[in-house]
């Protein structure tokens, strides 16, 4: 499990142990792995490995039925880019696990991957996708739509801001449509996945039960939160700004492909599997918020 101590990744390592799998942990920071799941599990193992390297990737590959890839990289710095982690790595992860007769390879993407983007973020997504099916034929692709969960960076940012600011500044005029789908839903598919029998390579996209515009879950999230923000509109050349210059911060709350994601719908298309061909009814944001939320539900 590349990634396993990330966001999803954490929670695709629980469901695979409720299905019964063994995990291996594989990331950089293996000590992570031991203290999010403890020490009391024999079949689960942290080890380290670094998805840039070929000799760290094949160790942890070995002896694998199945491997997830859900590493991340949403800022580039030094030798760390969007083309090395989203394409090298996930080829070389690919490759590997073909070389190692792995059975089944799950490769973690996003709504709108498209190697044709004009964002390099989004263009390098859709090249690692391409990647990952030449080395691996049997590859299974998910497609998340941004995700949320109550330990996520999006509805947490979404609320605190919403109670910091008196005025809110929407991504344009607030009219793109996402399809946020929860975290633990997602994570469901993917150990579902992992144990089905068949295995020719599918794309997944997940989205969650609602589509809405920008400015329409703004005011859904604000709703629940009992707040009444005023909105207003911000061209994307000024957020494209100041997302450059918050990547300078060691932890960065805007990065550019974030608002190059926000340029464009990210909707599951009718056409490709998703929640519902797996049987999983996906939980709203209306009904994870009132969980969130101290004073409501
Ligand atoms: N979050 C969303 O809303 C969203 C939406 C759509 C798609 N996705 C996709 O879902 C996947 C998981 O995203 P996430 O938000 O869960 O990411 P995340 O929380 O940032 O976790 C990233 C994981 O990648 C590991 N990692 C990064 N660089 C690595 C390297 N060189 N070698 C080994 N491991 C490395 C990290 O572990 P160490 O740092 O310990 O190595 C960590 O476990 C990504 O493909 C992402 O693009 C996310």
């Amino acid at each position: 499990m590349f990634g396993g101590t990330g966001f999803l990744g954490r929670r695709i390592v629980r469901h695979l142990r409720s299905r019964g799998f063994p995990v291996r942990i594989a990331s950089r920071h293996p000590d992570l792995g031991d203290r999010q799941f403890g020490p009391d599990d024999p079949q689960l193992q942290s080890i380290q490995a670094d998805i840039q390297d070929e000799r760290s990737v094949a160790d942890a590959l070995a002896g694998a039925y199945g491997v997830v890839n859900a590493v991340s990289l949403y800022v580039e710095h030094g030798q760390e880019t969007f083309h090395s982690a989203h394409v090298e790595s996930a080829q070389r992860v690919a490759a590997q696990a073909h070389r190692a007769g792995v059975d089944r390879l799950i490769h973690i993407s996003g709504i709108g991957a498209d190697a044709a983007s004009p964002s390099r973020y989004i263009r390098k997504r859709g090249e690692g996708e391409l990647a990952v099916r030449a080395a691996f034929v049997e590859a299974l692709f998910i497609r998340p739509a941004v995700m949320f969960g109550p330990d996520d960076a999006f509805l947490n940012t979404i609320l605190t801001l919403l109670r910091r600011l008196p005025i809110y500044p929407m991504f344009g005029r607030g009219a793109t449509r996402l399809q946020p789908a929860y975290v633990e839903d997602v994570a469901e598919a993917i150990g579902q996945i992992m144990q089905r029998a068949e295995t020719p390579s599918t794309i997944f996209e997940l989205g969650g039960p609602r589509v809405y515009s920008y400015e329409e879950f703004l005011r859904v999230v604000a709703h629940q939160a009992g707040l009444a923000p005023r909105l207003i509109p911000i061209p994307f050349a000024v957020w494209h700004a100041l997302a450059w210059a918050s990547e300078i911060l060691p932890s960065p709350l805007l990065t550019r492909n974030q608002v190059e994601l926000m340029q464009i719908d990210t909707v599951s298309s009718p056409e490709v599997p998703g929640f519902v061909e797996l049987g999983i009814t996906p939980h709203s944001v209306e009904a994870i918020l009132q969980k969130m939320l101290p004073n409501s539900g």
